[in-house]
């Protein structure tokens, strides 16, 4: 059975996994990511993926990053939030492995893995959506991964929600990114500290006291005590998302949309206001099939089995 390594390369860790064809993952390694510099994280990328290569027969590699990649499977075409724009990171890495190696979009790999061994395992037309310091998306169509032209389909961190909204990393403002994303809950709780301190107490207590630090995770524990203001902010965090969600339903038609990525560990507080959201403004939603939404089961790992499963596929 052919084996791959995947790799996913996030902000803080990279993980790095042997996986077999049916999605199994039979050794992991981990490292921290240098915020030093793209040399540094190409030898670290590589430097994890050789101590795996040791011990398995591995013919490829599959790197899963944030950031608009190449139709070839290459390039860093637009790294949004990392700095790594127009790296050439699968010859970087073959060339420091001595293995096949292709890049893919983190979420592109994370949604893949999701469809067939996951979440939307059986069903040929899913969308899957990421949420953690960003939102990315995969989108499968009659169980195959859409890349679009450039391979940049399924950026959908970028469809605006509001017009002349937040800025954003990409360039543009308003994107569903600054609306629905972790960062943006944070965002979301430290505008209600700012010019709500006394309706934001309970969020400014868990943020250690600082008006100026609220974070996603201590508006995410206040909602869990039931705190108004924090549930305010998954409020309008979900209403950007079922928002988002119901436009990409108008294109796509999907069977089942999965959520993944840190901020799905929230559950119902994160998915009853995307629901509400997404059923008010999903069209034609009483011809239609019901879409479920829904959070998915799989660990962590869903990144690095996806880049090693599409590693693997020419
Ligand atoms: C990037 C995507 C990425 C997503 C999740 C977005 O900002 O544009 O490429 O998939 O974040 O990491
Ligand atoms: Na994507
Ligand atoms: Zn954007």
């Amino acid at each position: 059975m052919a084996l791959s390594i995947g790799v996913d390369v996030g902000g803080t860790k990279i993980a790095a996994g042997v996986v077999d064809e049916d999605g199994t993952v039979l050794a992991t390694a981990r490292r921290d990511s240098p915020a030093t510099s793209r040399e540094a994280i190409f030898t670290t990328i590589a430097d994890v993926a050789n101590e795996l290569a040791a011990q398995y027969d591995v013919e490829t590699i599959g790197v899963g990053a944030a950031g608009f990649t190449s139709s070839d499977r290459n390039t860093m075409v637009y790294g949004t939030n990392l700095d790594w724009t127009g790296a050439r990171i699968a010859d970087e890495i073959a060339s420091r492995t001595g293995k096949k190696v292709v890049v893919e979009n983190d979420a592109n790999a994370a949604g893949w893995a999701e469809a067939r061994f996951g979440g939307g395992k059986g069903a040929k037309n899913v969308l899957v959506v990421t949420l953690g310091t960003g939102v990315g998306g995969a989108v499968i169509i009659d169980g195959r991964l859409v890349r679009g032209a450039a391979g940049f389909a399924a950026e959908i961190g970028h469809i605006n929600v509001v017009p002349d909204g937040r800025p954003c990393g990409c360039g543009q403002r308003g994107c569903l990114e600054r609306y629905g994303s972790g960062t943006a809950l944070g965002v979301n709780g430290w505008e209600l500290a700012k010019f709500r301190p006394d309706y934001a107490a309970r969020i400014i207590e868990l943020s250690g006291g600082d008006q100026n630090k609220i974070s996603g995770k201590a508006v995410t524990a206040a909602a869990r005590e039931g705190d108004p203001a924090a549930l305010e902010c998954y409020a309008r965090l979900g209403g950007a998302l079922g928002l988002g969600l119901a436009d990409l339903c108008a294109v796509l038609d999907p069977e089942v949309i999965v959520l993944t990525g840190g901020l799905t560990e929230a559950g119902d507080i994160l998915l009853d206001p995307v629901r509400k959201s997404f059923n008010e403004h999903l069209t034609a939603h009483a011809h239609r099939p019901e879409i479920p939404v829904v959070i998915s089961s799989s660990g962590q790992e869903a990144g690095l089995i996806g880049a090693a499963d599409l590693a693997r596929q020419d």
